[in-house]
């Protein structure tokens, strides 16, 4: 066989007592996409940040066509044409794509106009699309990304890693990515993509590699894989994959959305006419293309965001009146037990600080309405060991900063904490972004447990095989419309499909 792209022996990294990487081998070769999959916290992202130069092992080789080298910084991957794409952008906001992609490189005399027609060939040979004319901040994730991709392309990158790049994707703009890799590929380049996704590595990949607890468990052909062989290997016993979904008993309408329009700070109408119903110890799930309405939506519920017309009515089981949620603050309306868990595209953004430890993010949350300013550790740190141990989070101990944890062990802390203020109403919005597939299971039977305590669910996600198997009902929008409201037990998924882009629609449909 061919020489490999790039190969790593032996290699070994550790953080304090944490062993990140232990012994791990890896092969790479030209004009291949190679997988590599393994559990929250399993080392994915150590390792590739030791290909890129962010990390230097502490013991191991790593040979590039054949020939040891010595990565010790950025500069000297690209030198020896590596590229990586993080799950945190590097770009300026203010600048626009060639201003970016030219970075570093641009020293006065540059001709930045044939920059940037040499740009706009490297994206028509692969077919990326740019908007030269936007700055970053103008820009979806999705284009941020291209701008990133086709950034390591112009410097030479011939090997090319993705750390999770589909995690804040939709599935559309998943699949015009993977036709980009597959061009690349087909032009020799070699690329490697984490993906928690099964389905996307069966999808794209030729080969997969699997680390387990930091450790290098083996490699398997794609074409000899399927969801069950790679869980296995993943998680070291079989797994089994199935959601239940209980009959809800004693429904009660808990949340009532009637008619709600909703202006952005543009002024651009961005919910029209919506109305539905959540009831308690049920799981209503929201589908939608992202950008849909769904954040309005569910901020508007919270009190993030003002609405300009219709009502959100709240039954309250405690004093047994409606109460219109639209009069209140939002930490009135926590207070009443409606809970939000938003996981945006950036983790760190919302809801958690990464320089401090577990337990006070517990407290960020949770123990706000103590009794004055003495807080009490305690039960924080009760809070943080019970999700530690009931979502097995990989963490040293409470004590580690939050931005110390993979990423998706910083997930699991943020959605843990909002399931654990027992609260009435749960809204959870991608919960499982970024979550291997064993904790997506243990956040979806959470869900579960929820409802069947008779909390109303709301459950906003991605993946439709998911919606049918877990929610109740769920409801469709599109472009800020409900577009349909079906029975998760009956409902197909290309109806669904349909109706996430069934366009305009003079809906505001009631509830059944
Ligand atoms: N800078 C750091 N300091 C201390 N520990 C770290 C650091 N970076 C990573 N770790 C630890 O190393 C282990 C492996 O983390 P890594 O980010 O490589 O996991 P991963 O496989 O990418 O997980 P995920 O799927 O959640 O992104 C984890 O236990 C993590 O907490
Ligand atoms: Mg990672």
């Amino acid at each position: 066989m061919a020489c490999p792209a790039i190969e790593l022996r032996g290699i070994t990294k550790t953080f304090g007592h944490v062993i990140a990487n232990q012994n791990v081998d890896l092969v790479v070769y030209r004009g291949e996409i190679l997988s590599i999959l393994g559990e929250n916290g399993s080392g994915k992202t150590t390792l590739m940040n030791m290909i890129s130069g962010i990390y230097y092992p502490d013991e191991g080789h790593i040979f590039i066509d054949g020939k040891e080298v010595t990565i010790s910084s950025p500069k000297d991957a690209l030198d020896l044409k590596i590229g990586m794409i993080h799950q945190h952008f590097k770009l300026v906001d203010v600048f626009n794509a060639t201003e970016n992609i030219v970075l570093g490189i641009n020293d006065g005399k540059f001709d930045i106009k044939k920059a940037e027609s040499d740009i706009k060939a490297t994206c028509e040979k692969y077919g990326f699309e740019i908007d030269f004319t936007k700055k970053i901040y103008e820009m979806s994730v999705s284009e941020k990304q291209t701008v990133e991709i086709v950034k390591a392309i112009y410097k030479g990158a011939d090997i090319l890693i993705l750390d999770e790049p589909t995690a804040v994707l939709t599935p559309q703009e998943t699949n015009n990515l993977f036709n980009v890799l597959r061009k690349m590929k087909d032009d020799g380049k070699s690329i490697i993509i984490i993906t928690h996704k099964l389905h996307e590595v069966l999808d794209i990949s030729d080969r997969v590699s699997v680390l387990r607890k930091g450790k290098y468990i083996g490699t398997i052909n794609t074409s000899q894989a399927n969801e069950s062989i790679l869980t296995e290997m993943m998680v070291g016993e079989k797994i089994s994959l199935d959601i239940e979904r209980s009959t809800p008993h004693d429904s009660v309408d808990r949340l009532l959305i009637k008619g709600v329009d909703l202006y952005n700070k543009e002024g651009v109408q961005v919910l029209h006419d919506i109305s539905f119903t959540a009831k308690s110890g049920e799981i209503l799930g929201i589908a939608g293309i992202s950008g849909s309405g769904q954040r309005e939506l569910l901020e508007a519920i919270a009190g993030l965001q003002k609405i300009s017309g219709g009502e959100i009515l709240y039954n309250n089981p405690k004093t047994n009146e409606t109460e219109d949620l639209k009069d209140k603050t939002p930490l009135q309306i926590r207070n009443l037990g409606v809970r939000l868990s938003f996981v945006p595209e950036d983790r760190l953004g919302m809801g958690l600080v990464g320089n401090m430890d577990i337990v006070d993010n517990m407290m960020l949350r949770s123990y706000r309405k103590g009794k004055g300013v003495f807080l009490e550790r305690k039960k924080p740190k009760q809070l943080a060991d019970k999700i530690i141990e009931d979502l097995q989070v990989v963490t040293p101990d409470t004590k580690t900063p939050v931005r110390k944890l993979s990423g998706g062990n910083v997930q699991k802390v943020l959605v843990g904490r909002e399931i654990a203020s027992s609260p009435t109403v749960l809204m959870a919005a991608y919960p499982v972004r970024g979550l291997d597939i064993n904790s997506s299971y243990t956040i979806y039977n959470l869900l579960n447990d929820q409802k069947e305590k008779g909390v109303a669910v709301i459950f906003v996600g991605e993946d439709l095989d998911v919606l049918i198997d877990l929610c109740d009902r769920i409801l469709v929008i599109c472009g800020g419309r409900v577009t349909g409201i079906v029975n998760g037990r009956e409902a197909k998924k290309e109806e669904i499909g349909l109706l996430m882009t069934k366009g305009h629609f003079t809906g505001g449909d009631s509830n059944e």
